[in-house]
């Protein structure tokens, strides 16, 4: 018999370690003892403001814990739903691994990544919108020649001319901005969804020309479902709520003077457009593709024409979209807040 664990024998490698750890210190702040619902929270706060050297964690865990504590009290959340709740989040970690972020995608159907893109890219008057992410962005995506495909000839799809160019807010043109595409295919698709992935397909980097001008040819994308077959699908369907995202074409915009630009341009007529499932769509990202028949445009960019019946016409040709990005200049960033 041991007085201790620290002194028994047979201990765990984990429970050597909780033993052999030592605290930054055993002081606490405030009372501990005989707490109520009432006078819990700014008592675990003083217990939580303990890191004068990082004001801003200290303020993030203040603020924590009182939005926190609050939600519950207002709530009153009881054992049961606590557990639901924990074994609930328990799950989503557990569905998570390298490709799968289901924690990310929680925080993007609760609205939470849109709300964090808000406040990370604030939007200058005059410049382009920001928009999600989302998890198919591959840092190590195809470099391309300007006016090439991002596309395999074998690839499902509309054939698609994409052009425009990348200026700044004065309206000058920036030369060599990169430009990061990444899109499904025609069956709504990524490349990386593939069981046997065979190399980038619908995604591409290039470079503006001289007069900030960009072109690349690919496939019209279409509407598609995010992952549901998890724990976030799961509540989906307990929220009565549907899983697509409308048509969309994600740009990551490079510039060494200027801001990062992530963002996405949606099909106006596409369906689910006014019901984003992860909430990233912006009326000024909407663009219109207008089907074209020009046939040298279509050589010149080595297009597959294919045919079409618009306005009850059969006609050949191919989608075209233009889009002019705006940049904003590099600042000082603003400091991290410290404070209501
Ligand atoms: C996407 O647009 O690629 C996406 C965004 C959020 C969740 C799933 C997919
Ligand atoms: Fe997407």
């Amino acid at each position: 018999m041991t007085t201790n664990g620290f002194q028994a024998v047979d201990l765990s490698e984990k429970a050597r370690k909780k033993w052999e750890a030592k605290p930054a210190t055993e002081h606490v702040p405030a009372p501990v003892q005989d707490l109520t619902i009432e006078n819990i929270t700014p008592n675990v706060i003083t217990v939580n403001s303990n890191v004068k050297d990082n004001p801003r964690l200290q303020y993030l865990i203040t603020k924590l814990i009182q939005v926190s504590h609050d939600f519950v009290r207002d709530a009153e959340i009881k054992f049961d739903e606590w557990t639901a709740a924990w074994q609930y989040l328990t799950w989503v970690g557990q569905a998570s691994d390298d490709v799968r972020h289901e924690m990310v995608l929680l925080s993007d159907i609760l609205g939470i990544s849109a709300l964090v893109d808000g406040i990370s890219y604030a939007h200058k008057p005059g410049s382009t919108e920001s928009s999600i992410l989302g998890p198919f962005h591959d840092e190590e995506g195809q470099f391309v020649e300007n006016g090439a495909a991002i596309v395999k000839e074998s690839t499902f799809g509309e054939a698609t001319l994409v052009r425009g160019t990348v200026k700044d807010t004065n309206g000058k043109a920036v030369e060599k901005a990169l430009l990061d595409v990444w899109e499904t295919d025609g069956n709504g698709v990524y490349d990386l969804e593939h069981a046997d992935k065979d190399g980038p397909d619908c995604r591409g980097k290039l470079y503006t020309d001289a007069a900030g001008k960009y072109a690349f040819t690919c496939v019209r994308p279409i509407p598609y479902p995010i992952s549901n077959d998890g724990p976030v699908g799961e509540l989906l369907r307990t929220l009565n709520r549907h899983w697509y995202r409308p048509a969309h074409m994600h740009f990551m915009i490079l510039h060494p003077e200027y801001n990062k630009l992530i963002t996405a341009l949606y099909s106006r007529d596409s369906k689910y457009v006014d019901s984003d499932t992860v909430f990233g769509v912006k009326s000024s990202l909407l663009v219109d593709y207008n089907f074209t028949v020009d046939k040298k445009m279509a050589a010149e960019y080595g297009l597959q024409t294919f045919k079409k019946t618009i306005d009850g016409e059969e006609k050949e040709g191919f989608w075209l979209l233009e889009f002019d990005f705006v940049l904003t200049e590099k600042e000082v960033p603003a400091p991290p807040k410290l404070h209501d």
